[in-house]
């Protein structure tokens, strides 16, 4: 196990009707003028954002909203944040929403602080060094920005869409509220996308180099097995709250990085996927379920002992004499897993196209260096990767 330290400060506030308590927690955090961030339409349809709103006014606590977040934030609706809660004296920022409005009321907290173009950190020209404080209501398990210290953001650039990520421990939200009942109103399709992405989440963190990390592979394999018992319970019933609420707080630890201390992690696939969700505006659990298994059919030879563990602890498969073929059990388990939940598992399935290979090449900036860590790729590994999931009969 390598050396780490482990902070995740964020005050998790979980269960039903927490959403009311949101100003109390804004107040405990120093909040006194909020931007009251959110999305497209599901919080106000669904009276989340007036019940929220209460919360603030009975704490007396003025704020100023910015909705309108779309799927895979976008900059410019950020650099207008950025001006209102300078105009508007804001100290404080509520995410109401999913990764999207958090990592999107991230951004505006850095760009409040940072004297330059957020575009800067983004683009690692530049270092984060300070932001607003951010809390969250949160209202998809998906991302894990609820909990993480990152932030992703479309960037519209002059000469195309450039997805990027920022990160910085003082980036973790100061609370987060957390209602499964919440979830309740997600299409099918989101909640399936969400899913996905927790289990990559823990992925890219198992797939390690790492030895005698038995405490962190024994809690990722159990986030895993969770999910793969409750997916399909919240798929057939929507409204099975403790379904959904295993798989909220399953989000949350598959992203603070519980899982992921004292080992190497990988995060090829999520920087593969970043440039497919950037240039089709596709979800980024989609594109992930496209990504990953491709990813793992590519690499499984380095480690075949890990990838035949990943397939009896998490799949249940039988151990064959031949570990190759436990190893391919398993990855063919999570594509028949990811099939069930209505996912996509190739190219024409996301509505990604074979002929844009070179574009996303370009726009993942792989010339002259490498990707991930479990195997380090470069340009032809990586276009060798998106080949696979191009190729794949799904
Ligand atoms: O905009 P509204 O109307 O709210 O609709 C949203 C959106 O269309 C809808 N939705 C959310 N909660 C709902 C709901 N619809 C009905 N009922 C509800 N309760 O769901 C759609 C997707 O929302 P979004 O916020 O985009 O989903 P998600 O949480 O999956 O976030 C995805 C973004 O997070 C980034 C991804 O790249 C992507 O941009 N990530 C952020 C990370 C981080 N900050 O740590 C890590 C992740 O790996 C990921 O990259
Ligand atoms: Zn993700």
């Amino acid at each position: 196990m390598d050396n780490f330290t482990f902070c995740s400060p964020t005050l998790f506030v979980f269960g039903r009707d927490q959403e009311n308590n949101a100003g109390k927690y804004v107040k405990q955090f120093g909040g006194t003028k909020v931007l009251l961030h959110y999305g497209g339409s599901s919080a106000e349809k669904s009276g989340l954002l007036g019940r929220v709103e209460n919360s603030l006014k009975r704490e007396g606590i003025s704020w100023v909203k910015l909705g309108g977040v779309q799927p895979n934030p976008k900059s410019p609706l950020i650099y207008e944040g950025i001006e209102l809660c300078k105009k508007e004296g804001v100290d404080f920022i509520l995410a109401v929403g999913g990764g999207s409005v958090i990592d999107s009321a991230k951004a505006i907290g850095l760009g409040v602080v940072y004297e330059g173009d957020i575009w800067e950190l983004y683009s690692k020209q530049a270092a984060p060094a300070a932001s607003l404080p951010v809390g969250t209501v949160l209202t998809i398990a998906a991302a894990g920005s609820e909990g993480s210290n990152g932030s992703v953001v479309s960037f519209q650039r002059e000469d195309g869409v450039y997805k990027r990520d920022c990160g910085g421990e003082f980036m973790r939200p100061k609370f987060s509220i957390l209602n499964p009942a919440l979830t309740q109103t997600l299409p099918p399709y989101q909640t399936a996308c969400g899913i996905v992405d927790i289990m990559c989440h823990v992925h890219e963190r198992y797939f390690t180099n790492t030895e005698h990390v038995e405490i962190t592979d024994q809690l990722c394999e159990g986030v895993l097995r969770t999910l793969i018992k409750e997916g399909p319970k919240v798929m057939k019933d929507p409204n099975d709250y403790e379904a959904r609420a295993n798989i909220m707080w399953a989000g949350t630890m598959a992203h603070n990085d519980i899982c992921g201390v004292g080992r190497e992690q990988d995060w090829a696939s999520h920087n593969l996927e970043h440039e497919l969700s950037g240039l089709y505006n596709c979800a980024h659990g989609a594109g992930l379920a496209v990504i990953m298994p491709a990813w793992m059919d590519y690499v499984m030879k380095h480690d075949i002992k890990r990838f035949a563990r990943y397939a009896v602890n998490v799949w249940g498969c039988e151990k064959e004499e031949n570990p190759a073929n436990t190893a391919r059990a398993g990855i063919a388990a999570l594509r028949k897993f990811w099939k069930s939940l209505g996912m996509p598992l190739n190219f024409q399935q996301l509505g990604a196209r074979e002929e844009d290979i070179p574009l996303l090449l370009n726009y993942l900036q792989i010339e002259g260096r490498t990707e991930g860590h479990f195997v380090k790729l470069g340009t032809e590994d990586c276009r060798a990767i998106y080949q696979l999931a191009a190729d794949y009969p799904g």
